[in-house]
């Protein structure tokens, strides 16, 4: 079975000031297996949300491949690329990006109406996913009504909506106290292993860090991988 996500020899350089090149992935290669739980330590700026974002498929490498699914992303026409990241991918990040306005069920609905699912079975999933992060009591108010451990535990299960092979979060607990980002965490880590999807997640947390199955350190522009 292919690894769910795969860097091969992958670069990103960015414009730098005064235009400059900025290398931030200096060749970077690794592989993420199915069901597997991954954190991404690293300085500020060593190209932590920049490897996410290549995983993601919003972000493309300047050399070397990223591959879903044992598909290379940037051999993908844009339509087929966005369907892959929509069907496969779930994302969570630090300040959440629910919709404000809308209530706790709709958010989590937002990719299946997106992806133009059947509502009935979205919605009978919505609801077992709210249940599972203590929230099925929430469902009807406004999200914007609700702290932010819980709202980051809505973004989850909007992320866990369409059951995607690999889950990123990008600093999930950023925004949390300690002990509701390790209740998110907690939740995060659980569900997804329920689920059998592979996460990839970045914390400046070590303690967060240890709950995965493996680290990837990013340093001066390359990977190290750790136990
Ligand atoms: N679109 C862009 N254009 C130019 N430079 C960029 C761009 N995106 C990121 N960078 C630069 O690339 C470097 C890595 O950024 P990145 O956001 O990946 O770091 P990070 O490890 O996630 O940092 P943090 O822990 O602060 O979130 C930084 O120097 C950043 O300024
Ligand atoms: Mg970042």
């Amino acid at each position: 079975m292919a690894p769910v996500l795969t860097f091969r020899e992958v670069t990103r350089t960015f414009a730098g000031a005064g235009g400059v090149p900025l290398p931030v992935l200096r060749g970077v290669s690794a592989e993420l297996p199915a069901g597997r739980a991954v954190a991404i330590t690293g300085r500020s700026g060593s190209g932590k949300s920049t490897l996410l974002h290549l995983a993601a498929g919003i972000d493309a490498p300047t050399s070397g491949e990223v591959l879903l699914l044992g598909r290379s992303l940037g051999a993908l026409p844009d339509a087929e690329r966005t369907r892959a990241r929509r069907d496969h991918v779930g994302l969570v990040f630090q300040f959440f990006h629910l919709l404000p306005h809308l209530s706790v069920e709709d958010n989590v609905l937002v990719p299946a109406l997106v992806a133009g699912d059947p509502p009935g079975g979205a919605a009978a999933r919505a609801r077992e996913l709210l249940e599972r992060v203590g929230l099925e009591g929430r469902a009807r108010e406004a999200v914007q009504k609700l702290s932010g451990g819980e709202m980051q535990r809505v973004a989850l299960c909007r992320a866990l909506l369409r059951r995607p092979k690999l889950l990123l979060a990008d600093e999930p607990t950023g925004n949390l106290d300690e002990a509701n980002g390790q209740t998110v965490m907690d939740l995060l880590l659980g569900l997804a292993r329920e689920e059998g999807s592979a996460v990839l997640y970045v914390t400046h947390s070590r303690e967060l860090a240890a709950l995965a199955d493996a680290t990837w350190t990013l340093h001066a522009g390359r990977l190290e991988q750790g136990g």
